[in-house]
């Protein structure tokens, strides 16, 4: 009995405590750096740049100098963007690509990017851009699914893949970052690509780091806990999302949480909600437990009822 005892016992400590250390270490032991020193680096390059969490990033790594390639849709998000960052850093360079990253080949955005980077070393890339879908998977029309996995799995293949290989073929040191989610940790029903593709960009961006560690180039993936931005409006009125968005915190949040944990460590699991998430559904739950905990609850939620009811709606029609 108390062998047993003694193995729940380790096995737990093992599980959490490791983990505490890390995120105590990525959350207070590591001092805010200078990107540009570090990396001794001239331009950046953000996606999703013109909003929400991108925007922060541009600002921060401006704020330290660096010059920055602001990659988003051109929209009117970009228009009144680029007209503050260029008034707000009149010492810095930006350039800008308005482009959308949702297309399935990636030629059309990567000849735009190439034409404005080809002539620079971008040696820090952020991968942000993103949207998301909301809504049963068969409901959505297939083509917004697709789009919508093109931008946060396609688009970061194609330019993570673009800039490693000029970094690597030049010996530069630099960071290339992603923007993934708790959500990734447990399954998202009414939101299936979200937790899919985030949790892609998580494991892909931790086999990177392990590639490119010797060449000196460091790879960060940050989950951060609800970030208050246009994510929100742009996500419908799913209850679940309403409510996380009240416990939101600024944008810039993410921005610091670059600075801080570049090269320190790979998975940035920023703020509180993240880390209590992570510690229930992936420590204290079974992956498979959850799961099956989730099948059950899901049709009690006003998001599944509201989705059946369309549905029959929408067969009558
Ligand atoms: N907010 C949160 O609480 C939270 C939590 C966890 C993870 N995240 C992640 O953080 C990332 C950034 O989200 P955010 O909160 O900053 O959202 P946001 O304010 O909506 O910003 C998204 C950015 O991506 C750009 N974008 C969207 N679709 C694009 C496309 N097809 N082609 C090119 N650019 C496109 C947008 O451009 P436009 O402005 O021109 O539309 C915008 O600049 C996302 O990956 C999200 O999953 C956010
Ligand atoms: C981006 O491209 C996708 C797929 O080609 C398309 O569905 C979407 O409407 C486009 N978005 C914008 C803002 O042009
Ligand atoms: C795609 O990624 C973006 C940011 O990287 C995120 O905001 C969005 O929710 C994701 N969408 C899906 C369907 O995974």
């Amino acid at each position: 009995m108390s062998i047993i005892c003694s193995v729940f016992f380790w096995t737990g400590f093992l599980a959490v405590v490791p983990y505490l250390v890390l995120v105590l270490y990525g959350a207070y032991g590591c001092k805010e750096q200078d990107l540009k020193k570090k990396y001794n680096a001239k331009w950046a390059l953000v996606t999703g740049g013109s909003s929400g969490i991108g925007a922060a990033i541009v600002r921060k790594l401006a704020s330290q100098g660096l010059n920055v390639v602001v990659v988003a849709l051109d929209d009117s998000f970009m228009a009144s963007f680029k007209e503050a960052i260029v008034t707000e850093f009149p010492q810095v360079s930006f350039r800008f690509v308005g482009c959308n990253l949702s297309e399935a080949q990636g030629t059309t955005y990567m000849a735009a990017i190439r034409e404005q980077t080809d002539d620079i070393d971008v040696q820090v890339v952020c991968n942000n851009a993103g949207f998301i879908t909301t809504g049963a998977f068969a409901d959505i029309p297939l083509e917004r699914n697709m789009a919508n996995y093109n931008t946060n799995v396609t688009a970061c293949l194609q330019i993570s893949h673009h800039f490693l290989n000029r970094l690597l073929d030049r010996q530069l040191k630099g960071l290339v970052t992603f923007t993934s989610s708790s959500a990734g940790f447990i399954p998202n029903p009414m939101s299936s690509l979200y937790a899919s593709t985030k949790i892609f960009l998580t494991t892909f961006a931790a086999s990177l780091a392990a590639e490119y560690a010797e060449d000196g180039i460091d790879v960060l993936v940050i989950h951060p806990s609800p970030i208050n931005s246009n994510f929100y409006s742009n996500a419908g009125k799913m209850s679940a999302l309403l409510s996380a968005q009240k416990l939101s915190s600024s944008p810039s949040v993410i921005a610091d949480t670059i600075c801080c944990n570049a090269g320190k460590v790979i998975v940035a699991d920023q703020g509180i909600i993240t880390v209590v998430m992570k510690i229930i559904t992936t420590k204290l739950l079974d992956w498979n437990v959850f799961t099956e905990i989730m099948k059950l609850a899901l049709r009690y939620t006003g998001d599944y009822k509201a989705m059946k009811v369309r549905r029959q709606a929408n067969k009558q029609d």
